[in-house]
C-alpha cells in the first residue's frame, strides 16, 4: 500500500502522523511511505531520518494526497485539505466529528474512508488511541492553569502549591478518566488541594485508592459542581461521552459564582467543551475572559509539546497502521471489530451512530 504523511497545517500543530521508526516498520512490510518534506521537523525528525528509514520525500501536500491510498495524520483535515482527499482513500487520524458539522459534511462528500483514532476501542471498551494525547493534555492542563493563575496574565494571583504558612490553591477536576487522573496527579504533585468528580463510581473508587489524601473524590452533580466552583482557583474539564458532544457541566450563569481570576481549562473542547462559555482557541491566542474568568480552551494542547506527543501517539497508532496497510481497510476491520469501531464515515455514509445524533440528523446509520 502507498501511505502518505502530510504536514499538519492546523494552527501551531507541530506533531506528525508517523516517526522514522514507523516508516521503517512499513517499508519492512513492503509498503511505500510518502512523507511531505519537513513534515517531522516540528517533532524533532529530519527528512534524512525518514529517508534513511526508507521513505520517499515529496515536496507538496498535493503530491502526498494524490499519491497515497492511505493518509495518516494527527488532526482532522482542515478546509484547505478537504478537496485533496480522494474517493476510496483511507484517512486515519483524529476527526472528532461530533464537534464539527462542516467537517462531517465535507468528509461525507469526499467519499473517503474515515477511520477516527478517537473511536477505536480495546477489549475493555477503552479508547487506546486517545489515551496518550489525553495523558499529555491532562498533565498540561495543570501546567497551563498554574501559569494563567498569575496576576499579570489576569489570573487570581495564586501559587497552586502555596508556601509554608499559606494554604495551597484549590483545583477542581471534572471527569476522572485519563485527562482527569493525569491532571489530578500533576496538581497533587504541586501540592494543590484537588477535588475530582465523575459519575462513574468505579473511576472514583480507583482514584480514591491510588491518589494521595489531598486528592478528594466527589460524585459529579450540578449541586456539587455549583458548591465547589465558588472556592476553586483552577477548574479542569476532562469529561467524555464517547463520540458525543460533551455535557455542559458549567453554564454561563455559574461564572458569576466564581471568584475573579479563576482559571478554567476545558480540555474537552474538542468534543464541544463541558463549559457553556467554551469556544476553541489556539496556542497563538489560548485564553479569553468572560465575567472575569480566564478561559483556556486550546483544542490541540499536545501540539505544543510535539517531541513528546508525536512519539506517544505513534507508539500506539503504528500497530493499527501496519494492520490496515497489510490487510486493506475492509479486511482489517472485518477481522478486528475493535478497529472497526474507528470507522466513522465510509464512502459517503455515516457508520457511527453518535455523529448523526450529535447533529439531530435523521440519516440512516449503516452498521459496520
Ligand atoms: N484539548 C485537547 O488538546 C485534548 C487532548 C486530549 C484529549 N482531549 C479530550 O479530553 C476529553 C476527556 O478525554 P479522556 O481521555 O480523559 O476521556 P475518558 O473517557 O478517559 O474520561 C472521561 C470521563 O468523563 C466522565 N464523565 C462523563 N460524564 C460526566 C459528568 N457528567 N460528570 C463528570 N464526569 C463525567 C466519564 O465517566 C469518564 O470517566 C475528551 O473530550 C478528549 O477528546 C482533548
Amino acid at each position: 500500500m502507498k501511505i502518505g504523511i502530510p504536514i499538519e497545517i492546523k494552527n501551531n500543530e507541530n506533531r506528525v502522523g508517523m516517526t522514522p521508526a514507523g516508516v521503517f516498520e512499513l517499508t519492512k512490510n513492503s509498503h511505500t511511505v510518502y512523507v511531505q518534506a519537513n513534515a517531522g521537523f516540528g517533532s524533532g525528525f529530519f527528512d534524512e531520518d525518514y529517508q534513511e528509514a526508507g521513505a520517499v520525500i515529496l515536496n507538496s501536500i498535493e503530491e502526498v494526497y494524490a499519491s497515497s491510498d492511505m493518509i495518516v495524520k494527527v488532526k482532522e483535515p482542515i478546509e484547505k485539505e478537504y478537496a485533496l482527499i480522494k474517493p476510496n482513500q483511507v484517512v486515519f487520524t483524529y476527526f472528532h466529528f461530533a464537534s464539527s458539522e462542516t467537517l462531517t459534511k465535507a468528509m461525507i462528500k469526499s467519499n473517503a474512508i474515515c477511520i477516527a483514532y478517537e473511536t477505536v476501542e480495546d477489549a475493555d471498551g477503552a479508547l487506546p488511541l486517545l489515551v496518550p494525547m489525553s495523558e499529555v493534555a491532562g498533565r498540561m492542563s495543570i501546567q497551563q492553569g498554574a501559569k494563567y493563575l498569575e496576576k499579570p496574565i489576569k489570573g487570581r494571583g495564586v501559587l497552586l502549591g502555596g508556601v509554608p504558612g499559606v494554604p495551597p490553591g484549590k483545583v477542581l477536576v471534572l471527569g476522572a478518566g485519563v485527562v482527569g487522573i493525569q491532571a489530578a496527579k500533576m496538581a497533587a504533585g504541586l501540592g494543590a488541594h484537588v477535588t475530582i468528580m465523575d459519575i462513574n463510581m468505579k473511576q472514583l473508587r480507583y482514584v480514591n485508592d491510588v491518589m494521595p489524601n489531598h486528592v478528594v473524590t466527589e460524585f459529579s452533580s450540578e449541586y456539587n459542581i455549583r458548591k465547589r466552583i465558588k472556592e476553586s482557583d483552577l477548574i479542569v474539564g476532562g469529561v467524555l461521552i464517547k463520540g458525543a458532544k460533551a455535557p455542559k457541566l458549567i453554564t454561563k450563569d455559574m461564572l458569576k459564582d466564581m471568584r475573579p481570576g479563576t482559571v478554567v481549562v476545558d480540555v474537552a473542547v474538542d468534543q464541544g467543551g463541558c463549559f457553556e462559555t467554551t469556544k476553541a482557541t489556539t496556542h497563538e491566542d489560548p485564553t479569553y475572559m468572560i465575567d472575569d474568568v480566564v478561559h483556556y480552551c486550546v483544542a490541540n494542547m499536545p501540539g505544543a509539546v510535539p517531541c513528546t506527543s508525536t512519539v506517544a501517539l505513534t507508539n500506539v497508532t503504528l500497530p493499527y497502521i501496519v494492520n490496515l496497510a497489510n490487510l486493506g481497510w475492509k479486511k482489517a476491520c472485518d477481522m478486528n471489530p475493535l478497529l472497526a469501531k474507528g470507522l466513522n464515515i465510509v464512502k459517503g455514509e455515516i457508520v457511527y451512530e453518535e455523529i448523526a445524533e450529535a447533529f439531530n440528523w435523521n440519516t440512516k446509520v449503516l452498521q459496520n
